[in-house]
């Protein structure tokens, strides 16, 4: 089988830049391209951080472009007092000597949709901005995208910004709704589920002692980057949110959930950047996600270890 096309739209953000190395160290992803989008940090640190760890995995041919600097209608809400100033604090890793690729995101997402002879995967790890405005400029790349399997939103659990909102969705509500309603196949995993495969020290200390550069990267970026949701959540790990759509990528098996509809809450106030999950089926409007609620979190630490200490 050949494998399976992905485009990864990211805001790196520690657990962005585990997502990417896991992707790029997976012989079963063709990862086409890495398009940075503000979100965690401004975008000049996100395609900085996003090149740095393409560059560490030692996929320098692997290109990454610069997207939408701002989201669609509101002013970017960045994440420093999770991430750090630079996005990957705790990755030592040194400055990239790659350089971004020609073009602006939004038209390199078009263009590799539209050039793939095998119907891509669209991966967002942040705010939706690039995908949503891709979108609206060519509506035409629906047919030759297979799934948008992104991570983003809670319902049973909340939100992790405020009390209703997802950190990816609340910074580009506008952009998530363009995408939630574009009729493309949409798999959401949630806080429902990243909440249940939290990192802890034993697992810090395995990527550890892998004994690579890439590990290293990892155990010091999640070192940094837990303290924040130890603190906040009370417990004795943390939930490290977007490998979660490289792993369901991987192993399907180790994820479960519903269709369901899924509507995001546009209008200023208090619940702005929800998303709405009809999980009862209350609505009788027809479902545009699948949305996952449960993850093997043993099966999902195997794969990211195993993916992690094949990298250099
Ligand atoms: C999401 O927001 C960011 O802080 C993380 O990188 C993840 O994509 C979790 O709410
Ligand atoms: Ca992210």
């Amino acid at each position: 089988m050949s494998p399976h096309a992905i485009i990864i739209d990211t805001d790196p953000g520690q657990d962005d830049a585990v997502a990417i190395m896991l992707a790029l160290a997976s012989p079963e992803l063709n990862v086409l391209a890495v398009t940075a989008v503000a979100g965690n940090v401004p975008l000049h640190r996100t395609e900085t951080n996003a090149r740095m760890v393409v560059e560490a995995s030692g996929r320098a041919e692997v290109p990454v472009y610069a997207g939408a600097v701002r989201p669609m209608l509101r002013e970017l809400v960045t994440a420093e007092y999770v991430h750090g100033p630079t996005g990957i604090d705790g990755a030592n890793l040194p400055e990239p000597t790659i350089e971004l690729a020609e073009g602006h995101a939004v038209q390199a997402i078009i263009r590799h949709v539209q050039e793939s002879p095998d119907p891509v995967t669209i991966c967002p790890l942040g705010p939706l901005t690039n995908v949503a405005l891709a979108l609206l400029l060519d509506p035409s790349i629906a047919e030759n995208i297979d799934q948008i399997v992104l991570m983003g939103g809670g319902y049973f659990e909340g939100g992790n910004v405020t009390p209703a909102a997802e950190f990816n969705i609340y910074v580009d509500p506008h952009a998530a709704h363009v995408v939630f309603t574009s009729g493309i196949d949409i798999v959401m995993l949630p806080l429902d589920v990243t909440h249940k495969a939290l990192v802890t020290n034993t697992e810090t200390k395995r990527f550890a002692d892998i004994g690579n550069r890439c590990g290293a990267a990892v155990a010091g970026m999640i070192g940094f980057y837990a303290r924040y949701d130890i603190e906040k959540l009370g417990s004795k790990g943390a939930p490290i949110h977007d490998p979660n759509v490289i792993a369901y990528l991987l192993k399907p098996e180790l994820y479960a959930g519903r269709h369901c509809h899924v509507e995001i809450a546009t209008d200023e106030g208090p619940s702005l950047g929800a998303t709405l999950v009809d999980w009862w089926s209350v609505t009788g409007n027809e479902p545009n996600a699948l949305v996952l609620h449960e993850v093997d979190s043993v099966g999902f630490f195997e794969l990211l270890i195993d993916g992690i200490s094949r990298l250099p």
